[in-house]
């Protein structure tokens, strides 16, 4: 299972931001230090409830910042949200439905830790770019 290094291609620039995307991606380390060790279904619960909260949160934090920046890519910043939003609720119901499983633990890494660092990279980097340039000009 692929680990994810904290690094500058991660990082968008906006304290707040950066710290919720570190404590993201350590939570999908930890799970997929768990499936290597064998420990996946009893990891894949703590993951699903840190996500819950954690996601949601995080998301309305992020687009709370956006909007209120005006960034142009704030809608399509809430459109990917949804849809992270949406793939969760598909693992939430398979996870009630079928149980703890290492199969799941791998599913949920696989979906939502790559959707993650690809969408961190590609539009939460340019939501950072427009909060920063927001920030410097409203305080020269
Ligand atoms: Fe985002």
């Amino acid at each position: 299972m692929q680990k994810f290094e904290w690094s500058d291609k991660l990082k968008v620039g906006v304290p707040m931001i950066d710290t919720q995307h570190k404590e993201l991606i350590y939570a999908f380390n930890d799970l997929s230090d768990a499936i290597e060790s064998g420990n996946g279904t009893s990891a894949i619960k703590k993951l699903l409830t840190f996500l819950k909260y954690y996601a949601e949160w995080h998301f309305e934090n992020e687009e709370g910042c956006a909007a209120r920046h005006q960034c142009p890519i704030a809608d399509t910043n809430k459109q990917a949200h949804a849809r992270f939003l949406e793939i969760f609720s598909n693992l939430q119901v398979e996870y009630r439905e079928s149980g703890a499983s290492e199969a799941i633990a791998r599913q949920a890494h696989q979906q939502l830790a790559d959707w993650l660092v690809g969408h961190i990279m590609k539009i939460d980097t340019q939501i950072g770019q427009c909060i920063s340039h927001a920030k410097s000009t409203s305080q020269a």
